[in-house]
């Protein structure tokens, strides 16, 4: 009878033993499934935010996002600018670039010519208008407009000093070739040609520098109106 006992004891200790087992894996199990679905989640955080930040760019706060649609504003509005100068151009065999008496010998009108680049207009010594392209022929900077007593103006990138009546640079500048002259027109305020010059130099016309008030100067598509 008391072997019977003992055997039973020993049985109930290892019944409990082996419950007690049971339950510690399962907690195991519970907390390691735990912490891999924690894990889980805060990956797929990470990757829906690299996904996000792929896709939409980086997050940026309310004045970061104005400026940013400033700036997209601006540039939208240039590229329609552009294209309302190249229209012009595509149409119109004249382009208007200022009232003659607007034109100054010392210090150049910006305009764009008909490639679309950078242009000046002065008007010499003797009256009649200058037209040069402003692209520099060392790298294409853009020259700038102010006339020094050399009669030359200045292209700051490398330091190129072009002459405004032959267009041509100084001796020794990184520049070897001339500012293009550009091919333009006077007319009246009846809008009738009265005289014009050909970015080759041949003129036609008054070419005397007098004329009448509202005088107005514009670029020309077709040289054969200048030649
Ligand atoms: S781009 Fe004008 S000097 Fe170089």
């Amino acid at each position: 009878m008391a072997e019977d006992s003992g055997d039973t004891v020993a049985k109930t200790d290892l019944g409990e033993s082996s419950l007690e087992r049971n339950a510690q894996a399962r907690r195991r199990f519970l907390r390691g499934a735990v912490a891999l679905a924690s894990g889980a989640f805060l990956l797929s955080i990470g990757i829906a935010d690299k996904f996000f930040r792929f896709f939409f760019g980086p997050r940026l706060s309310q004045s970061e996002e104005g400026e940013l649609l400033e700036t997209r504003l601006k540039r939208m509005q240039e590229t329609v600018a552009l294209k309302q100068l190249e229209l012009e151009r595509q149409h119109n065999n004249y382009i208007f670039v200022a009232e003659l008496s607007d034109l100054q010998a010392t210090t150049g009108k910006y305009f764009i010519d008909y490639e679309l680049r950078p242009a000046l207009a002065f008007v010499g010594r003797d009256g009649v208008p200058i037209l040069l392209s402003a692209k520099c022929t060392h790298l294409g900077c853009t020259v700038g407009n102010q006339v020094n007593e050399r009669n030359q103006v200045l292209c700051p990138c490398h330091v190129s000093y072009f002459d405004i009546e032959t267009g041509k640079p100084n001796p020794g500048a990184p520049a070897k070739l001339p500012l293009e002259h550009i091919s333009w027109v006077l007319m009246n305020k009846e809008r009738r040609i009265i005289a014009g010059r050909s970015a080759d130099g041949k003129g036609t016309g008054n070419l005397s520098g007098n004329y009448p008030p509202d005088t107005a100067v514009y670029i020309v598509k077709n040289t054969e109106s200048v030649s």
